[in-house]
């Protein structure tokens, strides 16, 4: 009846725990069900859900709708959308300004890899990745574009607060391993599910020998402003984030890209809003006749532009985001300290990633799939699956704290700790 792709993928499903998932959402935690399931699994942020709702909704009531909406429009963005996200991306990352044609629109950022993959590689050529490394960077490189995914894995333990450990050593090894074949290098940060990011001079020295070997450097910044309030979580005497958009402006390269998403700054993951920048004019060109099944919405493009444009509401909803997700943060690491249980200082995005292979019986894939499971079954809470993100050793799983409001990640990490005492217990 389908194709043979068509019938292998009837049984990929997208992520291992969507079983769990849908039985989480049956009996969701609620201030009037405190018993009921919490996922911490999904890399969402819906602290900043409400205010953001009334003022989209204030927005689309109160200001004219523009002939263009009804249209097709330009395939990369109308005008109109990609003028303010050049102001915006300007303003709050950039530090600088950026030509607003040097942006690509598209429904997500799960689409900007796809396309971008379409673009930059031929089936059968690699992407490279510091793993641990987002999960789903492997379908959206392979299910249309035909390219492989090679981790240069890192052991998270040695992961501090300091830059993140990749080498120029470990990319001549993979380049020697994988040829011309090593098409794309693909640099996360701040970093899912780490949480780490790279220092100013580690990104130039990346950049200046993928150009040098005539390889992509595109550096995935969807969490530029997932950053923490830097007093409060004890970060004053590390090193700021900083955005890699001034160096690519200022070295001008064909090689140098950029990715961004609306979705986990703006909590809005649902509207499908994601960005390629690049100052590579073929690259847009073919990008953007590959981007007609992937265009965003022109609604959401109008709605989007008009958001943007109120500036002083986007600064209070960045300082408040910063804030909310520093609280979220230290709800997480207080319990796990209590724990003892380790996990790498995050400098940024929603995610703590965290060791819990003391409490595995032996360090394997099945012992931490069984904890994981253990863990759901008996207190309703669910982890990002085991598995999948590139992870060397057993028993590191990904903990998203802003995806539930504050009194459910405070309950999940309660029954998270009870459980885990109650583990520990038994095995001494
Ligand atoms: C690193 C990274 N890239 C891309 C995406 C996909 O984002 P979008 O919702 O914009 O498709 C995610 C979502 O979790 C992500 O963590």
């Amino acid at each position: 009846m389908l194709s043979q792709r068509g019938r292998r993928k009837a049984d990929e499903p997208l992520r291992p725990d969507l079983d769990f998932l849908s039985q989480a959402s049956e009996n969701p935690y609620a201030p009037d069900n405190t018993t009921g399931a919490i996922a911490l699994c999904i890399a969402e942020n819906l602290l900043q859900w409400d205010a953001m709702r009334d003022k989209l909704q204030a927005i689309a009531r109160d200001q004219p709708w523009p002939e263009w909406m009804a249209a097709y429009t330009q395939l990369g963005g109308a005008p109109d959308f990609r003028e303010a996200v050049a102001g915006f991306v300007s303003r709050h990352i950039a530090g600088q300004p950026l030509a607003a044609d040097h942006f690509c629109g598209s429904a997500g950022a799960t689409a900007v890899v796809e396309v971008s993959a379409m673009c930059l590689g031929d089936a059968g050529d690699y992407a490279v990745f510091p793993a641990p490394a987002y999960q789903a960077y492997l379908p959206d490189i392979q299910n249309k574009a035909g390219l492989l995914r090679h981790d240069i894995t890192h052991y998270a333990r040695p992961f501090g607060p300091e830059e993140h450990p990749l080498s120029l050593r470990e990319l001549d090894t993979a380049r020697e391993t994988l040829g011309t074949r090593f098409r794309m290098l693909v640099l996360t940060q701040p970093d899912n599910p780490t949480g780490a990011i790279y220092g100013e001079a580690q990104l130039r020295e990346i950049a200046e020998w993928c150009i040098r070997h005539q390889i992509h450097l595109i550096v995935n910044e969807i969490y530029a402003l997932s950053r923490f309030d830097r007093q409060t979580a004890g970060l004053e005497h590390t090193a700021p984030f900083v955005s890699f958009l001034p160096y690519l402006e200022q070295r001008d390269s064909p090689y140098l890209h950029w990715w961004y998403s609306f979705s986990k700054d703006f909590g809005i993951s649902g509207f499908r809003v994601g960005l390629l920048y690049s100052r590579n004019e073929t690259f847009r060109q073919a990008y953007g006749n590959y981007n007609a099944p992937h265009q965003i919405s022109n609604p959401t493009q109008w709605l989007l532009a008009r958001l943007l444009e109120d500036d002083a509401w986007v600064t209070a909803f960045q300082e408040r985001n910063a804030r909310l997700l520093t609280a979220a943060y230290r709800t997480v690491t207080d319990a796990l300290d209590e724990l003892k249980v380790p996990y790498t200082p995050a400098r940024g995005s929603l995610f703590v990633w965290a060791d819990f292979s003391g409490y595995l019986p032996e360090r394997n894939r099945e012992a931490a799939e069984a904890l994981w499971a253990a863990i759901f079954t008996e207190t309703g809470v669910l982890l990002t699956a085991p598995g999948g993100l590139g992870q060397p050793e057993a028993g590191w799983f990904r903990i998203v704290y802003s995806g539930v409001s504050t009194a459910a990640l405070a309950e999940a990490m309660r029954r998270l700790s009870q459980f885990l005492n109650v583990r520990r217990g038994s095995a001494t």
